[in-house]
């Protein structure tokens, strides 16, 4: 045996799933990151390839995106705060595709607003949308997965969910809350020697119009990402087993940070601008914008 397969069988790691000839389903891929991991998907070879978009519209171009580049696909028109969408769509998939060996909870929204504007509606958009719509999603596919053994689900959650951030009290706390679900359900399906793989996604900012006007301090250490970059990075992440994935690398520092004092963590923080970073955003002006930079 070799000491590879030996060292993941010690450490009961997952198996590693690959985007060929697998169905993979992406909530929230109408645009940005979730647009540009459908496409990488379909080029590496998947066999269908399925969008979910609150924007039904956005939700079918980029699935006839994905059908130029070969693979089967379909757009659907799904709210993931709606559990009756999701629940329906869910059995049109399943019925459809037979499967779904990769999900990606990636939908996800900001508000951007200091803490004295969120109404209580925009704090519960924002964890039904980035936290809460997972366990909904999740939910649907993973008796299929576990049914077979095999099957990957990644959590798109934010390096926001790792340290707290200025005007980001619902945006944060909802991607903590989403880091805390890839972990537990991590650990319940090893704890159930089950072999379905997750992975937890944690970047900072990227240039997909999310968090338009958002600025960085240090762009060597702290860049804004390329949203092809990062869309490759979860693919490439799935495919290598990888169970969770910061980018850039330096966003390491907010997990060796947490055991300092609070003192330290935040003049750290300061430093490097984290708490600057909100000052002039804006965010997206235009709910369909389709980035090009692909
Ligand atoms: N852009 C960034 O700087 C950044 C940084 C860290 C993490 N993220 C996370 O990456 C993910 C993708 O973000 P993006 O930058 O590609 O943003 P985006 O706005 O381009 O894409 C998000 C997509 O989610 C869809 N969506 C929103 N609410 C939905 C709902 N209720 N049901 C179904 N779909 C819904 C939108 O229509 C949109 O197409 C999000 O979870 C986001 O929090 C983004």
């Amino acid at each position: 045996m070799k000491i590879v397969n030996l060292l993941n069988k010690v450490l009961k790691r997952p198996n590693t799933v690959t985007t060929r000839d697998s169905v993979v389903l992406i909530t929230g891929a109408g645009s940005g990151i979730g647009r540009l991991m459908a496409l990488e998907a379909a080029r590496r070879g998947a066999t269908a390839v399925l969008i979910w978009d609150l924007n039904e519209k956005a939700a079918k171009v980029t699935a006839s995106e994905v059908e130029a580049l070969g693979a089967s696909s379909h757009g659907y028109g799904v709210d993931v705060t709606k559990s009756d969408e999701v629940e329906t769509s869910a059995a049109d998939v399943l019925k459809e595709f037979g499967r779904v060996d990769i999900l990606i909870n990636n939908a996800g929204i900001v508000t951007g607003k200091d803490f004295l504007d969120l109404s209580d509606e925009d704090v519960s958009r924002t964890f039904e949308v980035n936290t809460i719509a997972h366990y909904r999603v999740t939910r649907q596919f993973l008796p299929q997965m576990l049914e077979r053994d095999y099957g990957s689900v990644v959590t798109v959650a934010s390096a926001a969910g790792l340290i707290g951030v200025a005007r980001q009290t619902d945006y944060s706390a909802s991607k903590f809350a989403s880091v805390g679900f890839a972990e537990s359900l991590r650990a319940e399906l090893r704890h159930r020697g089950s072999k379905v793989h997750t992975l937890v996604f944690c970047p900072y900012y990227i240039s997909t119009g999310l968090f338009e006007g958002v600025k960085t301090r240090f762009p060597f250490l702290l860049p804004i990402l390329e949203p092809q970059s990062a869309a490759l990075s979860v693919i490439d992440a799935i495919e290598k087993g990888t169970q969770m994935r910061v980018m850039p690398g330096f966003v390491r520092l907010a997990q060796i940070m947490r055991p300092m004092p609070v003192p330290i963590i935040d003049a750290v923080a300061d430093f490097f601008g984290i708490n600057s970073t909100m000052d002039d955003f804006t965010g997206r002006k235009n709910e369909a914008a389709r980035p090009e930079d692909e």
